[in-house]
C-alpha cells in the first residue's frame, strides 16, 4: 500500500489540520514528517476547537496511530503542554502516539538563537515565529544536534551541556538585548525530557517499511506550506525545511515509488503570516473583510495574517513542485457577498508578462494580472450537497479546475469537521 500526503500549497494554515481529521477514518497512521511547533494545525468538532503543534491529527480517533516522524523537530517543553492539554480531555495516548528517534530536540537556547537572530536582522526580520526552527535545523544539518534516540544513550547529558554552551556564545555575537535565565530554562527542558522519557520511541523509517509491506494505510500531514519550502519558497522569508513532497520522503524515510496520492490543499484566497513578498495582498476594505470574516489570526503567535487574492501562478507552482494528484479548497464560505472576485493569473514582470514564479517575488516591478469573476451573495457553511452550492462557487471551482488542470475533489465550507464537502 502506498502512502498518501496532504500538502499545504501556500503559506500556511490552509486547514490542513481539519483535512487531516477528517480523512483519518480511512487511514492506520498519521504521521507528521516535518515542521515544528511553529505550526498551528485546527480541528474542530462537537462544538470544541483544538489547535495541535507537533502531534499528528488524527489524535482524536480511536484506533489510528500517529507517528512523529524523523524529519520533525521537538520542543519536549511544548510537547509535554500539548500533551496535558489532551490527557485532559480524556484522550488516551498509550499506544496511539510514536516518536522517531531520529527526530531532533530543539532546546531552549535554540529558541534564544532564533530571538537573537530575528533582533539583529531589524526591519529584515523573517517573522519567524520564534520556536526555534530555524536554529534547530541549523545544528541538525551541522551535525551538532541533539535527537529523540540520543535521550537513551549513555552521556547525552554531556551533548546537551556542550551545545547549551556553544549555543549562548553564539547568543552573545549577536550583539542584542535578550534576557533569560539559562538555569531555569534548563531546569524546564530537563523536567520535560523525562516526561517525554515515558513516551514510546520508535525506529520509524523500519517501522513505515514494515507498515508499507503489511498493507497499512499511511496519511503524512505536511505543515506549512510550499512558499515557505526552504528550497521552492519565497527564500529567505520561508521556513526551514522542505514542506514539498519530497520532503515526506526524507522526513518518513519512504522512498518516492511509495508516494501514492497527493493532496494539495488551499485557501479560497491567500494568507501569509509573518514577513515576505505577497503579490496579491489586500490593503483595502475587501482584505479587512476576508480577515475578518475568516478569523485570520495564527494559531500558534495569535498574530494577524495578511490577506489577499487567489494566485493562480503560485498555485501551479506548487502542484507542479508537489506532484499533486487532488485539490481540496478550504474557506470558501469566506467569500460569500463579495459582489467580485479577482484571481491573479500572471505577473506584469520587467516589461514582459510571466506565467511562473521568478527569481524573487520581491521585486517591486513584479504586479499581478487579474481576472475576475461574479461573486455570490448567499451564505453557504449549512450546505452539504455540492449541487445545492450557488451557481457563481461552482463556476468559481469550475474555472479553477480548468486554469489548474487537477480535479478539486473536497470542498470545505467551515471549520467543522461535518462542514465538508466530497465530490
Ligand atoms: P493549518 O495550519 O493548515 O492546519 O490551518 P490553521 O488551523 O492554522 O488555520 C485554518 C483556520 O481556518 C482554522 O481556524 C480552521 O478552524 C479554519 N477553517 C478550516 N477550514 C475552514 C473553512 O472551510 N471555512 C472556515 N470559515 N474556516 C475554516
Ligand atoms: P502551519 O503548519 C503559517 C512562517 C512564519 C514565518 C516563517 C518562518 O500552521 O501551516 P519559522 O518559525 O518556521 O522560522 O517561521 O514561516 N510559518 C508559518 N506560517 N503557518 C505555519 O504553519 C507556519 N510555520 C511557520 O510566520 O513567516
Ligand atoms: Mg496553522
Amino acid at each position: 500500500m502506498k502512502i498518501d500526503l496532504i500538502l499545504g500549497l501556500q503559506w500556511g494554515d490552509e486547514g490542513k489540520g481539519k483535512i487531516v481529521d477528517v480523512l483519518t477514518s480511512g487511514y492506520d497512521i498519521i504521521a507528521r514528517f516535518q515542521g515544528g511547533p511553529n505550526a498551528g494545525h485546527t480541528l474542530e468538532f462537537d462544538g470544541i476547537k483544538h489547535v495541535l503543534h507537533t502531534i499528528p491529527s488524527g489524535i482524536f480517533h480511536d484506533g489510528k496511530l500517529n507517528i512523529i516522524g524523523n524529519g520533525v523537530v521537538i520542543d519536549p517543553v511544548i510537547f509535554e503542554k500539548e500533551i496535558e492539554k489532551l490527557k485532559a480531555l480524556n484522550v488516551d495516548l498509550k499506544k496511539k502516539l510514536l516518536i522517531s528517534r531520529k527526530a531532533h530536540l530543539i532546546l531552549p537556547t535554540h529558541r534564544l538563537i532564533d530571538k537573537a537572530s530575528e533582533l539583529s536582522k531589524g526591519k529584515k526580520k523573517i517573522g519567524s515565529t520564534l520556536k526555534g526552527i530555524g536554529p534547530t535545523y541549523m545544528d541538525k544539518t551541522g551535525r551538532n544536534g541533539l535527537r529523540v534516540g540520543d535521550l537513551e544513550m549513555e552521556g547525552w547529558n554531556e551533548k546537551f551541556e556542550n551545545l547549551i554552551n556553544k549555543h549562548l556564545n553564539i547568543i552573545t555575537n549577536f550583539n542584542v538585548d535578550i534576557d533569560f535565565d539559562i538555569e531555569s530554562l534548563k531546569k524546564e527542558f530537563l523536567n520535560s525530557v523525562d516526561f517525554m522519557n515515558n513516551l514510546e520511541f520508535i525506529d520509524s523509517e523500519e517501522y513505515f517499511h514494515d507498515s508499507i509491506k503489511k498493507d497499512h494505510k499511511i496519511l503524512a500531514e505536511g505543515a506549512q506550506g510550499s512558499l515557505l519550502d526552504i528550497d521552492f519558497g519565497t527564500y529567505p522569508y520561508v521556513t526551514s525545511s522542505n514542506t514539498t513532497s519530497a520532503g515526506a520522503c526524507t522526513g518518513l524515510g519512504v522512498p518516492p515509488n511509495k508516494i501514492g496520492s497527493v493532496f494539495g490543499i488551499f485557501k479560497a484566497y491567500t494568507t501569509r503570516v509573518g514577513s515576505g513578498p505577497f503579490p496579491t495582498e489586500l490593503f483595502d476594505k475587501v482584505g479587512d473583510r476576508i480577515a475578518k470574516v475568516g478569523n485570520e489570526f495564527g494559531a500558534t503567535t495569535g498574530r494577524a495574517r495578511r490577506c489577499g487574492w487567489l494566485d493562480i501562478v503560485s498555485l501551479k507552482h506548487s502542484i507542479n513542485v508537489n506532484g499533486v494528484t487532488d485539490l481540496i479548497m478550504m474557506k470558501g464560505d469566506v467569500l460569500s457577498g463579495l459582489k467580485k472576485i479577482k484571481i491573479c493569473v500572471g505577473y506584469k514582470y520587467k516589461g514582459s508578462i510571466i506565467k511562473h514564479l521568478p527569481f524573487s517575488l520581491s521585486d517591486s516591478s513584479l504586479e499581478p494580472i487579474y481576472e475576475e469573476l461574479d461573486g455570490w451573495e448567499e451564505d453557504i457553511f449549512e450546505i452539504t450537497n455540492y449541487e445545492t452550492l450557488p451557481t457563481n462557487f461552482k463556476n468559481y471551482i469550475d474555472y479553477l479546475e480548468t486554469k489548474l488542470n487537477v480535479k478539486i475533489k473536497i470542498v470545505s465550507v467551515g471549520p467543522d469537521r461535518k462542514q465538508t464537502i466530497f465530490r
